[in-house]
């Protein structure tokens, strides 16, 4: 027998912690869970803003910009302010292992030379926590032949899948990511995961770019909702080639971030765009582009779709969106993660902790069925005290 299936009649959940920062780097996300086989519930979670130094080094580094002496000078600093990020809010618990997802600078799993990189090295959290880290969860899904992405999807269908029902989780981060549970055969229910496209990532680059960097998002929607859609721009973006092809698919800034932008910028030049009609175009894009893919890949009508993330803070995004479905699928009922007990910021970190205790249980922690890879694995490389 081995070590995993011996531990699957315990029903006694386990302590484990998840850290995410994703690719908006607006801040490190912890999530201190309760996991079994069967089930996750949240203890806590909260959230530590990245320092704007820090940031901007991540930024450039996500953009190729850094050399590789800066990259490994990074790599250190951010895994020490991981530990940081956790001891500000663990206090007394004792998790039994902790999953950090690191900071993605390079996502790229083509089908020639695939490669993916996360940063933060989890030797500082092993020396400071004196607890078990897992990180890497990427890389063993990518070397199977995977997109390394999304790996949410295993706590999705945990915490959300319902018997009998279809249901999406939509991820509004960066970059948006759906992640369907059709359970109507509760005994073999279809999960299929994949990137929509761009979520908050042009938004908050046009945000920045438009106030010099003093904000950092459109607030609440506030903007997007007093400004008109150029429709001819959103055709002209909705073209992009990434909606349309098939699932497995995962992307990144090297797709929707600057270099999207600096060529957006001059159409929106040419078409003498005020900024708030930049934005509310932007948010249109994120709705449409989702709606567009839902249309495409997904073959099934949802009858529920739960946001989560921070992208469902934004008002006129989350109206936007439950719109765009809705002129798709009539009556779909759109709900924020929230509503069912996980708060917005809460839902990926808690991913990473359910990730992080299957590695520690030796289970496989990858769907193949949605990443693409030809077999299931086991993610991660553990660092132990
Ligand atoms: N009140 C708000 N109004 C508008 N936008 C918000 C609000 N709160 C958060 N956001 C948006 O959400 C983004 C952060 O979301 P989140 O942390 O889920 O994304 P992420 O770090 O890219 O994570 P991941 O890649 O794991 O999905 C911010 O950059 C901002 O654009
Ligand atoms: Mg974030």
């Amino acid at each position: 027998m081995t070590e995993g299936t011996s531990l699957r009649g315990s029903q006694r959940p386990d302590l484990a912690l998840g850290i995410m920062s994703g690719t908006s780097v607006d801040s490190v996300d912890c999530a201190l869970c309760a996991v079994t086989h069967k089930q996750v519930s949240l203890k806590r979670h909260w959230q530590v803003s990245f320092p704007m130094r820090l940031r901007e080094r991540i930024v450039s580094a996500a953009n190729g910009r850094s050399s590789s002496w800066e990259v490994a000078q990074l790599h250190h600093d951010l895994g020490r302010f991981y530990a940081f990020a956790v001891r500000s809010g663990l206090g007394q618990d004792r998790p039994m292992v902790i999953g950090l997802h690191g900071q993605t600078i390079f996502h790229s799993p083509t089908k020639r030379n695939p490669a993916t990189f996360q940063l933060g090295e989890a030797a500082w959290l092993v020396e400071e926590l004196r607890l078990p880290v897992v990180s890497n969860f990427r890389a063993a899904d990518l070397a199977a032949g995977g997109q390394g992405a999304p790996l949410a999807t295993l706590f999705h269908k945990l915490a959300f899948g319902q018997r009998k029902r279809v249901a999406c989780v939509n991820n509004l981060g960066g970059i948006s990511n759906v992640t369907l549970l059709d359970f109507r055969a509760t005994d073999s229910p279809r999960i299929l995961a994949f990137d929509t496209g761009p979520a908050n990532m042009l938004l908050d680059i046009a945000v920045r770019h438009f106030t010099d960097g003093r904000k950092k998002c459109d607030t609440d929607g506030k903007w997007a909702a007093r400004g008109t859609v150029d429709e001819v721009l959103l055709s002209e973006w909705l073209e992009h080639p990434f909606f349309r092809a098939p699932p497995p698919k995962s992307t990144g800034r090297e797709m929707f971030g600057d270099t999207f932008w600096q060529s957006a910028l001059r159409r929106i030049k040419a078409r003498r765009l005020s900024c708030i009609d930049v934005i509310a175009t932007l948010t249109e894009y994120t709705a449409r582009s989702i709606a567009l893919n839902y249309a495409l890949h997904l073959g099934v009508k949802p009858d529920r779709v739960i946001l989560c993330g921070g992208g469902a803070a934004n008002h006129t995004l989350v109206q936007r969106i439950t719109q765009s479905l809705r002129a798709l699928f009539a009556n779909v009922e759109v709900v924020a993660s929230d509503s069912l007990g996980w708060p917005l910021q809460a839902v990926e970190p808690a991913a990473f902790a359910v990730l992080a205790w299957h590695r520690i249980k030796g289970l496989p922690g990858n769907l193949p069925e949605t990443t693409g890879a030809r077999h299931s694995a086991v993610l991660g490389q553990l660092s132990v005290p």
